[in-house]
């Protein structure tokens, strides 16, 4: 039981409210688990027959090849439950109790759902929450993926500052001291939207105490937690050092957290889960239940053969891997800065994530540096422009990504970023 339950009709919109299972999908539902004597004449599955493909083998980087024939094959041809295939939501709610060691006040509530990579969990789950003008909390650089969902609503944005360790308790107190805690004002935010690991795009890692304090403060103000994590399985930091997930704190269901497979294992793929309480999980399904139906069988039979062979062990064997080949990457990029950035950019170093975030102080803005002239002289970087609440706000920030570009070229792209920005100064 959740100690202090939530009330959690306050957080959903109407348009949320109105959905109602569709029973076609919860037919489907009770197909997945019948016994095998069961006669389907309900759903409107076609028949796996006729289907072109016959069998698959993916052949894997470290294990066994992955064979799909006959049944195995037509399961993964075939539809799903919406809530995602059941072994794949078993081995995921294991991977979660193992991760984050979810607290028992809240674990018996809390529900895990395959979504189409972990935006279509985001985003479904904003449309559960969002109404237009709602007010909307959020850190100063923002994944523009998230912007691009939030924006149509024409919300209220509260920007709490941040800084190169992440989002600043002390503002976000700051700018929530404008309603009273657990206020009812309909302007009152309802939820924290937080990228809390190797954040797109700042590479920042909040720590610990940070997120103690941001926690309550969420506790005190009656707020959900969005945790978009997709950055979790890549961070840089020894073990002892990285800070526990926002879920893992959880002892109230406040926290409504989004993993993706597309970091480690294939973004392709679109798989992704969202965790999180029931009654707020539940509104995400019945949104997907009449938009994509589920997440891709194939990719989650895929997933799920692999996570079966690897374990545990050899699934934290590969993490480890995807972490040092990232981190790798990361030195040879902040080597390359460091030669040709010093004393014109700041920047620190990402404890996860993708990316480096540059601030350049000698120039207004870098929009017309990237878009126009960074183009014309073959170097591509994201405007920082583009992970801000307010579009018209010049910005001087820049982000790299040292995910694909060949190792080679980062010190070339530093270079030229260099006199791009040497330019830009004489230009102003
Ligand atoms: C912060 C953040 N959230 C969500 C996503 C979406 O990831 P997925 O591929 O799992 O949909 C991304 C992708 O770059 C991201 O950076």
């Amino acid at each position: 039981m959740v100690k202090k339950a939530l009330a959690y009709s306050r957080f959903i919109n109407q348009i949320s409210k109105e959905r109602q299972p569709s029973l076609i999908r919860e037919m489907t539902k009770i197909l997945a688990s019948a016994p095998p004597e069961m006669i389907p004449l309900s759903g409107g599955l076609p028949n796996p027959k006729l289907f072109p493909f016959k069998d698959l083998t993916v052949q894997v980087t470290d294990g066994k090849p992955i064979s799909l024939t006959g049944k195995d094959m037509e399961q993964a041809l075939q539809y799903l439950p919406t809530g995602g295939l059941p072994a794949l939501v078993k081995q995921l709610k294991a991977l979660q109790m193992s991760m984050h060691s979810p607290s028992t006040d809240i674990w018996p509530d809390t529900e895990v759902l395959v979504t189409a990579g972990s935006q279509d969990g985001l985003c479904k789950c904003l449309e559960v929450l969002l109404d237009q003008g709602s007010t909307v909390l959020m850190e100063e650089f923002v994944y523009s993926g998230t912007l691009s969902i939030i924006n149509p609503y024409k919300p209220q944005y509260k920007v709490v500052k941040s800084d190169s360790e992440g989002i600043i308790p002390e503002d976000l107190e700051k700018v929530l001291s404008n309603w009273e805690p657990g206020s009812e004002d309909p302007s009152a935010p309802k939820f924290l939207y937080i990228n809390p690991t190797g954040a797109n795009p700042t590479g920042t890692v909040l720590p610990e105490c940070r997120r103690h304090k941001i926690y309550q403060l969420c506790s005190k103000y009656n707020l959900l937690i969005l945790e978009d994590d997709p950055y979790y399985f890549l961070q840089f930091q020894e073990a002892s050092k990285r800070p526990p997930s926002f879920f893992s704190m959880d002892t109230e269901g406040r926290v409504i957290r989004f993993d993706s497979f597309s970091k480690i294992l294939s973004s392709g793929i679109r798989l992704g889960f969202v965790t999180g309480p029931k009654p707020i999980v539940d509104r995400v399904m019945l949104h997907m239940q009449v938009s994509v139906l589920h997440a891709s069988s194939l990719s989650q039979v895929l997933v799920s053969n692999l996570l079966e062979q690897w374990g545990e062990e050899g699934f934290k064997n590969h993490i480890t891997k995807v972490e040092n080949f990232y981190m790798e990457r990361r030195d040879e990029l902040i080597k390359a800065a460091d030669k040709h950035l010093k004393g014109v950019c700041e920047y620190s170093v990402p404890l996860g994530g993708m990316f480096l975030w540059i601030k350049v102080p000698a120039i207004k803005s870098t929009w017309d540096m990237i878009m126009e002239r960074g183009l014309a002289k073959n170097i591509m970087l994201m405007p920082g422009k583009a992970f801000q609440a307010d579009p018209d706000k010049p910005s001087q920030y820049l982000r790299a990504a040292f995910s694909v570009a060949p190792v080679k070229d980062f010190e070339p792209a530093m270079e030229r970023l260099a006199e791009l920005i040497k330019t830009e100064m004489e230009l102003q």
